[in-house]
């Protein structure tokens, strides 16, 4: 293999291009608040909080504290037929955070886990209620709900799904991306809310009674940023009412304050019925993740069985200590420092700073809503994708972290952010897109 060698060959690295990772490898070796440091030693200020998900910054001391004395005193415990108080403590509190009504959480280790034990917890739902023939799962085009064989099937990115088999039965909306009619839009974009009205078709199409649940990311973000069109969610809402199909909200990324809240549900005020969870719930220093769902659908389930196991589903380390340690000190930091707040409080600089890109070489969109920013590039002539993954070398070796998606660059800083690192960063991307070809 080309540029193989002992060292970096032995780990298959995730969604990475294996061969020209390691030919040129970049590395992180510590962190702390909006810097990373590589292993050149050079600081590297993080425009994407990690993965989406180091909200409250790196390495904070309140969470790395809270996981040494969870260590320390329970390494592990069981939470099947059994218990201990950590995760008990965190469903509650998180419970509190999440639109009224939605206070059953489920714990899981990941968003791909989320997502799945959601669609299963949905199948659950329609058949306690003796809808058991609503089996069919909605998605949406350019969606992404993580890579579990449930999340790939409702997930909407080709090449996550084309060597794999998928779920029967599945289909999807149209993704809402209108580069003619929304371009360059700050916040919500005016076009597209009949797009939801998709929903509607596929009712038509398949019977409302073959429906259990249609799953959307409120804002996309993996696919690079695509902001739901003004009355879009709200229409979703209506149609899953009218059709009893159970509304699932993926907000893996947008939970835990990026868009200036608790949820999107909130900020945007819709309120699905079940919502997925991970990254920000920990801010990403244990893997966890987490589904809410709404009390009265949890309690048909429970209600459903006579006795015994209500949900054959679980996983050895659902509610672990130190993913629970890690949630109670994020939640504290959260509203500590008033973190969900700062998406708000910032929007304006961070518009404008974003905006000011627009007519930079390269650039045909920029799209910005709470602490997030897509800008879309012209893809190069034959090598779609190439442009924003040169940009994207380009600003890790300039000492900034940004993520590159398809032919879109994505920024979602952690929460802390200042204003002069907000100008930092897209004054460095503003060079670097002059410098590129
Ligand atoms: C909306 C959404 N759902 C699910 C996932 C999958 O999460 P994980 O990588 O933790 O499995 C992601 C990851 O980015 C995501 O953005």
């Amino acid at each position: 293999m080309q540029g193989d060698n002992d060292q970096l060959a032995s780990f298959w690295m995730p969604f990475t291009a294996n061969r020209s990772y390691k030919a040129h490898p970049r590395q992180l070796v510590s962190a702390s608040g909006m810097y990373y440091r590589s292993s050149d030693g050079r600081e590297i200020l993080d425009g994407t909080a990690g993965l989406w998900c180091s909200n409250a910054g790196h390495c904070r001391p309140e969470i790395t504290e809270a996981i040494a004395k969870a260590a320390a005193t329970l390494d592990f415990a069981p939470t099947f037929q059994l218990g201990h108080p950590l995760p008990f403590e965190l469903a509650q509190r998180l419970a509190a955070l999440m639109p009224e009504g939605l206070d059953r959480i489920f714990f899981t280790n990941s968003g791909s886990e989320s997502v799945d034990t959601a669609l299963k917890i949905a199948l659950a739902i329609q058949r306690a209620k003796g809808q058991g023939a609503r089996t069919r799962l909605i998605g949406r085009e350019r969606g992404y709900h993580g890579t579990g064989f449930g999340g790939i099937t409702v997930g909407g990115l080709v090449n996550n799904r084309r060597v794999f088999s998928t779920l029967s039965g599945a289909d999807h909306l149209r993704h809402t991306h209108d580069l003619t009619r929304n371009a360059f839009t700050r916040g919500f974009p005016q076009h597209g809310a009949e797009l939801a009205d998709d929903l509607q078709r596929l009712v038509d199409l398949h019977g409302a009674e073959t429906i259990a649940a249609v799953i959307v990311e409120p804002m996309a973000g993996s696919t690079g940023v695509l902001v739901p069109p003004v009355g879009y969610l709200q229409r979703l809402r209506e149609i899953c009412d009218r059709n009893g199909i159970i509304l699932i909200f993926d907000e893996v990324i947008t939970a835990f304050g990026r868009v200036g809240a608790a949820t999107a549900a909130e900020a945007w005020g819709v309120i699905p019925d079940i919502i997925t969870m991970a990254k920000g719930l920990t801010n990403a220093a244990v893997p966890m993740g987490a589904v809410a769902v709404k009390r009265e659908l949890h309690d048909a389930v429970l209600d459903s069985v006579a006795g015994g196991i209500e949900l054959f589903h679980g996983y050895t380390y659902s509610g672990h200590p130190l993913a629970s340690a890690a949630g109670l000190a994020t939640l504290d930091l959260y509203a500590r420092d008033g973190l969900f707040d700062r998406a708000n409080d910032l929007a304006a600089c961070w518009e404008d700073a974003a905006h000011s890109l627009k007519g930079r070489r390269h650039v045909i969109d920029i799209r910005t809503i709470g602490l997030v920013a897509g800008i879309e590039l012209e893809p190069r002539r034959g090598a779609p994708t190439a442009r924003a993954m040169e940009l994207f070398h380009a600003a890790f070796d300039d000492g900034l972290l940004v993520r590159a998606t398809g032919d879109i660059i994505a920024l979602s800083p952690p929460l802390i952010v200042e204003k002069d690192q907000i100008d930092e960063m897209f004054g460095k991307l503003g060079e670097l897109l002059n410098a590129i070809e």
